[in-house]
């Protein structure tokens, strides 16, 4: 077993869960971030980590030249399995027209008659994008297949990634949209979906989600597949309040989801409903490093690329914080909504568009996303923790909001091995 010293650390955000400030639960506390810092890695997790005048010695060492680091991204929302683009709808809705459900209907064409081989090339592709930019932890979604030989196979795609350490989480979104041989019969639809898809799909899955939304599915149907969801073992996750007040927040709260994500379109109550799951604690889960699933709060994840990208109104990150709902920040990459994987971006959105000071946007992009997909291994840097880091060509993280769109992604070490 090899162990490397890393020196040089301007800013080390740790975000050691054991820091954590009750008086600021969105924030960082001070204790948090440490100057002028070192860290050792050893079998792919940190071993150690503190002040770099009293680091130990290893058997290789490095400095980094007064960079900051960062725990890797934590994107909790991404649907990477898909052939084609819309780059023509997206130029529709430039020139004003609206975006609507029914668009995932083109990509779901386009999906089935892809080969295996060619979405697996297309994924791994998508998922070097994702890690280029500072992503060490990606969740992806099956949904453009939509009848149960192509949602399998796209399930048996991310499992099959999942189990590579090219992935970390999977989730079976056949309640993407009711696809038009289903037409006019969306119950059949969710007939099918709740049982012979999802008893196909679960076995290779972590989550089950669903696009509860006007023109997707409502809430009674929603209901009813996150309810088959459970019943099967799977963890809860809601597309919702995307589009408008569709019901998705009440939901997901009330059955527990471990996250609702969009949230465009937010009353009082639903910030009230998101809060009010905030102090659910969570429980140890099936495995090291994961969490129960159903257990915990519902994260209320915001998408700010989707918002540009749709020019929808911004989700209201800000409010959902001061309210006392955890939050996480996504990509949502996906051909239709949010064509990006790239966090820095969604990061520095959410400061500057969304009122999140930097601190709190960095946490909801790593520990927040950790939270809603259940995990207790990434999403901060702490002996244990899986040794997943984001070094910046800065020194200091305020720069990626600061230098918007600017090529900060110095390196990224994914479970201890440097990506390239
Ligand atoms: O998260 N809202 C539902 N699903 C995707 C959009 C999918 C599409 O339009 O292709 C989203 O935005």
């Amino acid at each position: 077993m090899t162990s490397t010293l890393l020196t040089g650390i301007s800013e080390l955000w740790t975000l050691d869960p054991a820091l954590d400030d009750p008086a600021r639960p969105g924030g960082v506390a001070k204790e948090q971030v440490l100057r002028e810092a070192a860290l050792v890695i050893e079998d792919g997790t940190i071993a150690w980590i503190g002040p770099a005048a009293q680091a130990p010695s290893a058997d290789h060492a490095e400095d980094l030249g007064g960079r900051a680091v960062l725990p890797g991204w934590v994107d909790s929302h991404s649907h990477l399995v898909f052939d084609g683009d819309r780059a023509a709808e997206f130029e529709a809705r430039m020139a004003g027209r609206a975006y609507q459900a029914g668009g995932i209907g083109v990509t779901t064409e386009a999906t089935r008659a892809a080969s295996p081989q060619r979405l697996t090339a297309l994924v791994r592709a998508r998922i070097a994008e994702a890690v280029a930019g500072g992503t060490t932890t990606l969740e992806t979604k099956t949904g453009y297949g939509l009848t149960v030989e192509h949602e399998l196979e796209a399930a048996r795609l991310v499992s099959a990634l999942v189990a590579a350490g090219e992935l970390d989480e999977g989730t079976f979104l056949g309640a993407h949209l009711v696809p038009g041989e289903f037409a006019g019969r969306a119950e059949e639809y969710v007939d099918l979906v709740t049982g012979e898809m999802l008893a196909a799909v679960a076995p290779h899955v972590r989550w089950i989600d669903v696009f509860c939304e006007e023109g997707a599915f409502d809430p009674a149907q929603s209901e009813r597949v996150l309810r088959a969801g459970a019943a099967a073992g799977l963890g809860l996750r809601v597309h919702g309040n995307q589009l408008g007040r569709s019901g998705g927040v009440q939901l997901a709260a009330e059955l527990g989801a471990a996250s609702v994500d969009h949230l465009n379109h937010l009353a009082s109550a639903d910030l009230e409903a998101l809060a009010a799951t905030a102090s659910r604690p969570t429980a140890a889960g099936d495995g090291p490093g994961r969490l129960a699933v159903d257990q915990g709060p519902t994260v209320a994840t915001v998408l700010p690329a989707c918002d540009l990208s749709t020019r929808a109104p911004l989700a209201p990150a800000r409010d959902l914080l001061d309210a006392g709902a955890q939050i996480a920040i996504g990509s949502n990459c996906n051909p239709g909504t949010s064509y990006t994987s790239a966090m820095s971006f969604c990061v520095a959105t959410a400061v500057l568009q969304m009122h999140l000071s930097l601190d709190e946007a960095l946490r909801a992009a790593t520990r927040g996303g950790a939270l809603a997909l259940r995990r207790s291994d990434v999403g901060h840097l702490a002996v244990g923790a899986r040794a997943d880091l984001h070094v910046l060509d800065a020194p200091a993280a305020i720069h990626l909001a600061y230098r918007p769109g600017m090529p900060l992604t110095h390196r990224v070490v994914r479970a201890g091995v440097p990506q390239s």
